[in-house]
């Protein structure tokens, strides 16, 4: 287990500060949520934090160690991975060949291991560590088929798999459930909540309320890149602040009183529910 600690970041596209002097802790062990209107710099900062994007200032730490200089495959090795909004998989590749591009194994095998006679050991430690965390995603059964073949649901857990891949300690889910059908959903809310079982810290970004009122230990809201409010679900969802900022947004809505429910909230607006397509959860800057 592990805790992730952001200090003071800020993200700069030129003009526009994209991530404004945020600060937060997710906690070891803990489910943490971040949420905030579309565009309030939710992937941003996940770029930030796992080295996509350089901040203009502040600093990111993994158990107390500053990583912020890091690159991103060095905070992966640290134990640090995330998954994107944008489905990063690679079609034409198995289901479990895509999982294995996760895992350090198989970089270590594809650059250098070879040298050393190492690559095939390697390689099949890399297929046997793909499989355990498919088996986890209970997608095992389909690791030969291309990743084309499946549904949207099972494409989104592919994402995570492949990050599980890297063995984290820390897990950044970047709108996991965003398209994926109503049906589906708690299937994979499950498998979040299984894989925070297992120890590992979570950091999720999500418009779905009714999932964030329900998995997360606590959640930090962002708006216009900037931290607006933080605490037990509950709390955030009574803030006037945080009603305000989504009562504000064309896309957002206050995000709710009472965990477990789907519509409603002390403002009277419809949560920011996303519907089978993931409507109102777009971006492309992952
Ligand atoms: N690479 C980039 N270059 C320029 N501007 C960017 C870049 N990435 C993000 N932005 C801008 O930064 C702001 C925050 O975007 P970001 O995608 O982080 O928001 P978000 O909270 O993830 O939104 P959503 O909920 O829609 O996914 C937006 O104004 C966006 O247009
Ligand atoms: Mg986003």
């Amino acid at each position: 287990m592990a805790s992730l600690q952001i200090d003071d970041l800020c993200v700069d596209f030129g003009g526009l500060r994209a991530v404004n002097a945020l600060g937060f802790t997710a906690a070891e062990g803990t489910i943490k949520g971040v949420i905030g209107p579309n565009g309030a710099g939710k992937t941003t900062l996940f770029n930030a934090i796992s080295g996509f994007v350089r901040p203009s200032r502040g600093s990111v730490r993994l158990d107390g160690i500053d990583i912020s200089t890091l690159a991103s495959h060095e905070r992966a090795s640290r134990g640090l991975s995330r998954t994107f909004q944008n489905l990063q998989l690679i079609p034409d590749m198995s289901v479990l060949e895509n999982v294995m591009l996760g895992s350090h194994a198989s970089l270590r095998a594809a650059w250098g291991a070879s040298l050393l006679g190492l690559a095939r050991r390697e390689e099949l430690a890399a297929e046997a560590l793909a499989l355990e965390k498919l088996e986890l995603l209970g997608l095992a059964d389909r690791s030969a088929v291309p990743a084309s073949d499946l549904g949207f649901a099972d494409a989104k857990l592919l994402e995570i798999a492949r990050a599980l891949a890297g063995c984290p300690r820390v897990l950044l889910l970047d709108e996991p459930l965003a398209g994926v059908p109503l049906e589906e959903q708690n299937r994979v809310v499950e498998i979040v909540r299984a894989i925070n079982r297992t120890g590992v810290t979570i950091v999720l970004v999500e418009h779905n309320m009714r999932v964030v009122m329900q998995v997360c230990d606590e959640i930090v809201v962002m708006h216009h890149g900037a931290w607006l409010a933080e605490g037990s679900p509950a709390d955030v969802a009574q803030s006037p602040e945080v009603i305000a900022a989504y009562l504000g947004t064309a896309h957002g809505a206050a995000p709710g009183t009472a965990p477990g429910t789907t519509q409603g909230t002390a403002a009277g607006a419809a949560y920011p529910q996303t519907d089978a397509a993931g409507h109102g959860t777009r971006g492309n800057h992952a």
